[in-house]
């Protein structure tokens, strides 16, 4: 079952009442969307550098250097932390690889090989405002079942996003992503979630990767949040590694991720971190 404690993308049990959330307005929205389009930039950028023999840490290298001085702005998870006794997170992008599910820290010994899948999470500071994205890479070809996870897990993002929309509930979203994982024979992974995001970096709500439709609270436009379900080729559980952050599969089975920071707006859903290569009608 989920965790206790802290606020952040570990999912909470609270008998507190929920916080309110924070509605973007006005020139708040235009911050977020620079935030959004900085973040996807980065991973625009990185795709190149993405080959077999680089190590976690060159593409962490150059992904601080261009967040910094390139586009003038802040890579978020540097020194972040969001709980007592959680070492402050030691790079400033989390790079995840295979079974690796989340939260990966990037180090001189991980050298990518040919038929790994890595996933590169990129949030940025801009003016004040927060944007997180992250996609997923091949190291070469990747095995059958690789491909039609990463691909699958893609599907999933997008049929959250396309369940976004003012008068829709955090419900529609998770069940969207959830029978598409599972009709695949897939597993959604349950103790990280999506969250609020704007002025800080882990906000209320909590965007549930998995759940029934109708349930959970209803989209007001508005609001921001990201979207960023993590999918297992085999069984749902995960372990926390002694770092305190690298977050593997239990059955050490592969795991992906993607996400994208989406703007609720009447109609749909906004998605600010969209990359050029993105379809998205
Ligand atoms: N970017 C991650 C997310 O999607 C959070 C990373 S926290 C860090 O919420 F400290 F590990 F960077
Ligand atoms: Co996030
Ligand atoms: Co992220």
């Amino acid at each position: 079952m989920p965790h206790g404690g802290a606020l952040y993308t570990i999912v909470r049990f609270s008998r507190l009442p929920p916080m309110p959330i924070k509605l973007r307005t006005g020139e708040d929205v235009e911050r977020m969307r620079v935030a959004g389009r900085l973040a996807a930039s980065v991973l625009d950028m990185i795709g190149a550098h993405v080959a077999p023999g680089t190590t976690t840490d060159a593409i962490d290298r150059m992904c601080h250097e261009f967040i910094v001085d390139e586009l003038d702005a802040i890579p978020a998870p540097l020194n972040y932390s969001n709980s007592p006794g959680q070492p402050p997170f030691p790079k400033s992008i989390c790079t995840s690889v295979n079974h690796v599910v989340c939260h990966g820290i990037p180090t001189p010994s991980k050298r990518l090989k040919r038929g790994d899948i890595v996933n590169i999470d990129v949030t940025v500071i801009k003016d004040g405002f927060f944007g997180d994205t992250s996609k997923m890479f091949f190291v070469g070809e990747p095995s059958v079942l690789a491909r039609r996870l990463v691909d699958v897990t893609q599907e999933c993002l997008y049929r959250g996003i396309r369940a976004v929309r003012a008068g829709a509930h955090l419900g529609d979203i998770g069940h969207a992503i959830q029978s598409h994982a599972e009709a695949n024979h897939f597993s959604v992974v349950r103790e990280f979630c999506g969250h609020g995001i704007g002025d800080v970096f882990h906000d209320e709500p909590q965007v549930l990767h998995y759940g029934r439709p109708g349930t959970g609270i209803e989209l007001v436009a508005g609001m921001t949040f990201t979207i960023e379900p993590m999918i297992n080729a085999g069984r749902r559980h995960v372990k926390l590694l002694g770092d305190q952050w690298t977050v593997v599969t239990k059955d050490h089975k592969l795991s992906a991720q993607w996400e994208h920071t989406v703007l609720v707006t009447d109609t749909g859903a906004e998605v600010l971190t969209l990359r050029a290569e993105e379809y998205f009608p």
